[in-house]
Parts: C-alpha cells; structure tokens; sequence
C-alpha cells in the first residue's frame, strides 16, 4: 500500500503493478470508440476546468477510461471504490502512476477501508458525485449536509442506486439535482442486460469453472439484468426457472419460455442460484435447508444483502474456501451449500465486470451526464433528472457509426406520414 503521509494521495494495493494495468486499459479502449470521441472533445473543450469532481465507481479497466476522459476535460477528479471486492489493483496502480488520477481502492478492502475511502472522496469537497450504488450521496446527505452547497449534481449507474435516490427523494432530502444514467436507453438496454448476462455466468465459470449445460439455473429478478443473466445461460444449455413477484415481468419470462414459480419451490430444483433482484434476504434459511447436496449460490445484484450468508452462517457445521472466491458451508444434515464471490457481485469478484464494449455506452452517459450538470448549474430543480433523449440518441449514433452500421432516414412522404393524423383506413 502506499501513500503520502500529509495530504494523502491515494491509496492502492502496489504501484509496481501499473505495467500490467496500463496494457490492459489499453486493450480496453479498443472497444471504447464513443467515449474516446467524447475524450478528445473534453480535451479540446475543458468543460469541467476548475470542477473538482469524485467517482465512486468499481474500479476497472473501463472506469479507467472514464476517469481520463473527464480528467482530460480539466476535472480535478479522484476514483474511489464502489464495491469491497470489485477493485482492479492493477488498474488502480496505473490511473496513480501514469495518469495523475489519486486513487483509494483495493482489491478485498475491508468495509471499514471502504467507509473510509468514502469520507476521503468527501474530503475532496466535490462540485459533481459520479455514484455507483448510492453510498457516497447517502453519507453526504447524512453526515456532511455542510458541503451539499458545494454541489452541482451527481449521477447514479445503478438501478440499485436509483431506487436509494428515489427514496431520498420521497423523504425530502434529495435537494440537489441527480442525473439518473441508468434510464437511458443506451445504458439499461445494454450495460444491465448484456454486460450482466455475459460477465456474470463469466464469473460463474470463472470461480468454478463447472458444466453449465443440462444444469438447473434458478434466476431471481427478471429486470434487465435478470434477462440478460437467463438469457446467457439458456445460450450455454441451462434449464432455467425464474422467480419473480412483478406479475408483468413473471408474465414475460413465461413467454420468453422459463418456468416461473416462487424460490420455495425453486429452491429444491436449483443447481445454481442467481440472485439480481436489488432486494434482500431473497434466498435465505428455509430456502437453504431444502436445497440439493452441493448447490451453488450467487448474486450479481448491486449489494450483497440478496443472499442471507448470515443465515447460511449460523446453521454451518463448517465454511471450507474449496477455490479463489468459492466457499462451501457445510449443515448439519450432511449436505452443503456452495457460496460463490462471498455473495458480492459474482461478475466483478470473480471476474471483469461488464465488457468494454458494453460500458463504453454507459460510460459515454456518464460523462455527458456530468457535463449536462456543469452546462445547467443552477438551473435544473433538485431531484431525479433522465438523460436528454438527444444525448441517448447521440451515444447510440456514435456506437453504431463506430461499428460501420448505418441506418435507414425517412423519406419526405414517410415524415408527411408520420406527421399527419388524416391519413387513415
Ligand atoms: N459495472 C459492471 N461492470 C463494470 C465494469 N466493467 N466497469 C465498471 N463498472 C462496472
């Protein structure tokens, strides 16, 4: 770990690693055209001159490029974690050694280390929070209403964290403006469906590397990470069941063709459990006890209170590692349950997170997020504010004319058409 004793700069696992970090991050920013287009801009433009801003993101090759980017458009940023296990230490030691960016993150941190990190990011006194999960606004607004005055906005990735600042937002204590990126069209469509179907069953075979096809895979959640999740492991053979309690998505995943039943009566079908619901304790000690000799358990939701390891804990005979991020507890009927990634998001504990390409997109609205905030200081009401659509629409013309795809255009009668309400039968 190294850090200057005065004022700290940053906080990482070993610089010595930058080398590795660096080639990585490069080969990240082969499928990151959108957000290098919007780097190239900030640097010429500076939006963000004299912005000292903060991101409490996990902190990865891709995120890397998004800290360059906005440090590029004149931010004084720092990066710190946003998940305990989620951290690239390697990643890190690079954004500290090569480019300048003070970063407090490392691999298996503690929660208190992660706390602490948080109030570091505080002490930065931000005018913009990048947030992932929510917990840096939710500290600011319970210990450091002080430096509220300081702020012009913050943006949320998460699903999870929308609904934190929606609930602020109901208690009266949302009073700035919060630009909601997980709504945009560019961002859920893809970063929640296909970066989390791919990179958590990457997790999955990562941590295991067991035989998906033929297996029984229970999914509980079908928002869009759910679908993406049950839509990858139906990819690698999986049987799969879905539990839900939103009649309208059970409905759908019923016509995407799972079987949808409550996890009591999933739980003792599974062999592998897969929880992206946001919500907590969604499997816990009954569903444990009925559970097959050796089922596996996971999560890919934001915060690792889907599973109850708490529960789990208190009935085990024995909690044996059996590999990297994999730990098998034992009960006293003799049978055990397999714990993957300690319950936290399996696709950042055991492997990379999304892929580049994906979060090349919800990076692009994370930066065109902050300077939608910096360009409407002062004007736009406290709380939950969406993307502009021309903003969504614009990232999604930059990926596609990045991919050498090209679209059709309405023809002069179709816009006629489409503008006209006498047209009929
Ligand atoms: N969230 C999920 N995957 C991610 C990634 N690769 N980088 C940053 N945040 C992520």
């Amino acid at each position: 770990m190294t850090a200057t004793t005065t004022k700290q700069k940053h906080e990482v696992k070993d610089l010595s690693l930058a080398p590795i970090g660096k080639q990585r991050i490069e080969w990240a920013g082969r499928e990151m055209p959108v957000l290098k287009q919007i780097r190239d801009r900030f640097e010429k433009e500076k939006p963000f001159a004299g912005i000292r801003l903060i991101a409490c993101c996990h902190v990865t090759t891709e995120t890397a490029h998004l800290a360059i980017a906005l440090k590029a458009g004149g931010a004084d940023a720092i990066l710190i974690a946003s998940n305990p296990l989620s951290t690239q230490d390697d990643v890190a030691a690079c954004l500290v050694a090569d480019y300048g960016i003070p970063v407090f993150a490392i691999k298996g941190e503690d929660n208190d280390t992660y706390h602490r990190h948080v109030q570091t990011a505080l002490d930065h006194r931000p005018n913009i929070i990048i947030d992932d999960g929510s917990d840096v606004v939710a500290t600011l607004i319970q210990e450091r209403q002080h430096q509220i005055a300081d702020l012009i906005g913050t943006t949320e990735e998460t699903t999870t964290g929308i609904v934190r600042l929606r609930a602020m937002h109901r208690d009266g204590v949302l009073t700035f403006p919060a630009v909601n990126v997980n709504d945009a069209d560019t961002k859920h469509f893809f970063d929640n469906r296909y970066g989390t179907g791919q990179s958590t069953l990457d997790g999955v075979i990562r941590a295991t590397n067991v035989l998906l096809a033929g297996k029984t895979v229970v999914v509980a959640g079908y928002g869009w990470c759910g679908k993406g999740t049950a839509m990858r492991a139906r990819g690698l053979g999986a049987n799969i069941i879905v539990t839900e309690i939103d009649p309208t998505k059970a409905i759908e995943a019923v016509m995407d063709g799972f079987r949808v039943m409550p996890m009591a009566e999933a739980a003792p079908l599974g062999d592998l459990f897969i929880t992206v619901t946001g919500n907590k304790h969604v499997i816990r000690g009954e569903h444990f006890d009925v559970m097959k000799d050796g089922a596996m358990v996971c999560n890919s939701g934001h915060f690792d209170i889907e599973i109850d390891l708490k529960a789990l804990a208190g009935k085990a005979t024995e909690v044996k590692q059996v590999r990297n991020f994999t730990q098998e507890y034992r009960l006293p009927s003799g049978k055990s349950v397999v714990v993957l990634g300690e319950g936290r998001l399996i696709n950042l504990a055991a492997a990379e997170g999304h892929p580049s390409a994906v979060m090349d997109m919800s990076f692009a609205n994370q930066a065109l997020a902050c300077e939608y905030l910096v360009t409407n200081k002062g004007k736009l009401e406290p709380g939950l504010h969406s993307i502009p659509v021309d903003v969504d629409k614009e990232i999604a013309r930059l990926k596609l004319q990045a991919m050498g795809i090209s679209l059709d255009s309405l023809t002069p009668d179709q816009i006629e058409y489409t503008n006209s309400w006498t047209a009929g039968t």
